[in-house]
């Protein structure tokens, strides 16, 4: 991937960024996480000081219906000088563009209220390339997407990677080549979007320890009784993984019954407890294996409550390992607790992370080189 560094000057020049602010905004119009914002910035202040003019385009929720306003407002907070494009219509955009200066910031509206974005259109993706001299994409959480400014634009005009997408690579790939003794942690709900990396990394690392749903379900597999708690079944596969020792199960769990948590050790399981979190003996059990280790990755959180997921993060913090942390919901709690700088890299990916870390690209990604 060609990088941003490498331009020595961007004077009377346009870049087109190809950001994602899609962060959670609460019904008052309030940004409840501005991490995914702020891992940007970088990227505009370096564009920005080459002397370009920045034309910032992202998306906000799935079906394009949620404005991007209070991320143009959290951009003139933070002293960005330029526009915020409400209509969605190509001849506005284009008489933004054009008054546009050198210093300058146009952030346009969701880009998924155009229904050409998700449908990669080849005439939307050239009215895109139409509005800049250069791409650039910071956008690794969505570089999963085939969409038109993901993929269509950088196949039409100069692009490079930003230098959050830069890092996101340079630190995911830690992953993909580890350092041994090497830990991969593994939460969260759905097999779906989890078996292929759990089946990559019980070849690759020296331990694979599952949380979550996930948890269960292997649980179920190993003979345990799960009660009531949630779990996939008819999982291809599983069975075989299941009996592999690498992989590291709960053995005591926090359960609700009759509307009380009560810890129990997994044996003890009964049939109307449900599991909501994983147990302290486990985490305890864990805790020489993040001292030895020289990288982690962790992925989904541990239970339905947080308790187990904040321990494990202060476990973490306190390791001399590398700290690899992806995915959307542990991301949240790291920035409610303040941790970001605790860990070696935080990702701002959350989909995009998983299919980075089972595949090794993306077609974001991909369409740059
Ligand atoms: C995310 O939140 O994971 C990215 O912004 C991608 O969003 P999407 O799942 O709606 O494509």
């Amino acid at each position: 991937m060609k990088s941003i560094k490498s331009i020595k000057s961007l004077k009377d020049k346009t870049v087109l960024l190809r950001a994602d602010f899609n962060v959670p905004i609460n019904k008052d119009g309030k940004i409840e996480d501005t991490f995914r914002i702020d891992k940007t910035l970088p990227t505009l202040d370096h564009l920005l000081k080459l002397g370009g003019k920045v034309v910032i385009i992202s998306h906000l929720g799935d079906d394009g219906s949620e404005t991007l306003f209070p991320v143009a407002q959290y951009l003139a907070k933070k002293k960005y000088k330029g526009y915020f494009d409400a209509n969605m219509d190509a001849m506005d955009i284009q008489q933004g563009v054009d008054e546009l200066q050198a210093g300058e910031i146009l952030l346009i509206e969701n880009i998924r209220g155009f229904d050409e974005e998700k449908k990669n259109d080849i005439k939307f993706a050239g009215f895109l390339a139409s509005l800049a001299d250069i791409y650039v994409n910071d956008a690794f959480s969505v570089s999963h997407r085939k969409h038109a400014s993901i993929v269509g634009v950088p196949k039409l005009m100069p692009s490079y990677a930003g230098l959050q997408l830069e890092e996101e690579v340079r630190n995911l790939n830690k992953a993909l080549k580890p350092k041994h003794p090497f830990l991969f942690i593994l939460g969260g709900a759905k097999f779906d979007t989890k078996l292929p990396l759990l089946k990559k990394y019980v070849d690759s690392a020296d331990a694979v320890f599952v949380g979550g749903a996930l948890a269960n379900t292997l649980l179920k597999e190993r003979g345990f009784e799960i009660g009531t708690s949630l779990s996939e079944t008819g999982v291809k596969g599983l069975k075989a993984l299941a009996k592999n020792p690498k992989i590291l199960l709960p053995m005591d769990v926090i359960v609700e019954n009759n509307k009380k948590y009560i810890s129990t050790e997994v044996e003890e399981i009964i049939a109307d407890d449900c599991i909501v979190d994983i147990g302290t003996e486990t985490l305890t059990r864990i805790k020489p294996l993040i001292e030895k280790a020289k990288l982690i990755v962790w992925n989904g959180p541990l239970g339905k409550i947080d308790d187990s997921t904040i321990d494990l993060l202060k476990l973490l913090a306190k390791s001399k390992a590398e700290v690899i942390i992806g995915g959307g919901d542990t991301v949240e709690i790291i920035s409610q607790m303040k941790m970001h700088k605790k860990f070696t890299f935080v990702s701002t990916g959350g989909g995009a992370t998983l299919d980075y870390l089972a595949n090794g690209t993306l077609p974001g990604i991909q369409v740059l080189k």
